[in-house]
């Protein structure tokens, strides 16, 4: 198949851009290597997918329509994972993310439409839960009580992919994606910030008192998730993809301290506002219909992680 890769310089379009030029796709990654995080992550991440067979990349805006139309032509499917993915950054940026994550997802819907390419897969994320209380969280669980930016800007793609869907007929699949890690991962996300204070001898910052639980999912997880997604190419679903085991933060944090060898300074901060107490889960649906199942928990993938980090930040 040809995909068009929105997000490929990110962590997991980078990884998503790899699996699916070894199985032989074609992929086109687009991308505006926005200065969010540190861009060199993204340039390297691009380096080692540049040269491999199959993939081309263009440096191109999600909000510039026509680079958008030029980059679709001709494609088997759309795969948008392009956004501005940080809960705490949409506090202080608010009309970035509503401009990229809100008007970019119609521009790209949209140009699906218009040029009749066969599915568009996107993500969405955890955060559409917002502040329920009633976990494992399912598909079909209510998503009205958005309390980040960020989750609403991912629910109003959500309700717009809806909406093409019924009026269009537009093959879509939304995937809500649960706390990914892995090797590349994003710098503003605790595996990161926890590895870098450990290992430099930094205080660790550890909100909501540690006592937050998360459903970590490794990013190969997540990548067999969204290529079965593009392969099923389903009329229109939407799917959890989590690891499907909730985890305690400080229990997380021991793990990362012993793969590290060393103790972190701790400082225990409040919540901060957009965050959420507890993400947890039920991925029976994925399981079903995508035959999704997560081979990788914390015991493997924060090792994994930890080993990449030691030798690419040389430490
Ligand atoms: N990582 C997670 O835990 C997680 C959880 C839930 C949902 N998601 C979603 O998954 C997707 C990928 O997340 P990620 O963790 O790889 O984030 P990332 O920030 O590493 O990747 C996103 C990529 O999108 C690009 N981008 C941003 N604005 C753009 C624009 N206007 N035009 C073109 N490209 C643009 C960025 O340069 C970046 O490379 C995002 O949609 C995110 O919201 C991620």
């Amino acid at each position: 198949m040809k995909i068009l890769l929105t997000g490929a310089a990110g962590f997991i379009g980078f990884h998503t851009a790899q699996a699916l030029l070894a199985r032989g796709d074609e992929v086109i990654g687009f991308d505006n290597v926005s200065p969010y995080y540190d861009p060199k992550l993204k340039e390297d991440r691009l380096k080692l997918l540049e040269g491999k067979k199959g993939f081309t990349f263009i440096k191109g805006d999600i909000l510039d329509r026509p680079a958008l139309a030029k980059a679709m032509k001709g494609v088997d499917r759309v795969c948008h994972l392009a956004a501005l993915a940080g809960v705490r950054y949409a506090l202080e940026h608010p009309e970035e993310y509503v401009s990229t994550n809100i008007q970019g997802f119609f521009n790209v819907i949209d140009e699906v439409k218009v040029q009749g390419i066969p599915g568009l897969i996107y993500a969405s994320s955890s955060s559409v839960y917002g502040s329920n209380e009633k976990f494992p969280a399912e598909e079909a669980d209510k998503t009205e009580n958005q309390v980040s930016l960020y989750g609403m800007t991912k629910k109003d793609n959500e309700l717009m992919a809806y909406t093409y869907h019924h009026l269009h007929k537009i093959n879509l699949t939304g995937l809500r994606f649960f706390t990914v890690y892995g090797p590349y991962g994003r710098p503003d996300m605790a595996l990161f910030l926890f590895t870098d204070a450990i290992l430099r001898g930094n205080p660790m910052h550890i909100y909501g008192e540690g006592k937050m639980q998360r459903d970590f999912t490794y990013v190969d997880d997540i990548v067999a998730g969204i290529v079965a997604s593009i392969d099923k190419n389903y009329p229109y679903e939407i799917f959890n993809l989590g690891c499907g085991r909730k985890e305690e933060l400080m229990d997380f944090i021991t793990m990362i301290e012993k793969t590290c060898g060393k103790e972190g300074k701790k400082e225990f901060m409040d919540m901060q506002p957009g965050d959420v107490r507890v993400t947890s889960a039920d991925i029976s649906k994925a399981q079903k219909m995508l035959g999704f199942e997560p081979k990788t928990f914390i015991d493997k993938g924060i090792p994994q992680f930890v080993e990449w980090f030691r030798s690419y930040y040389k430490l």
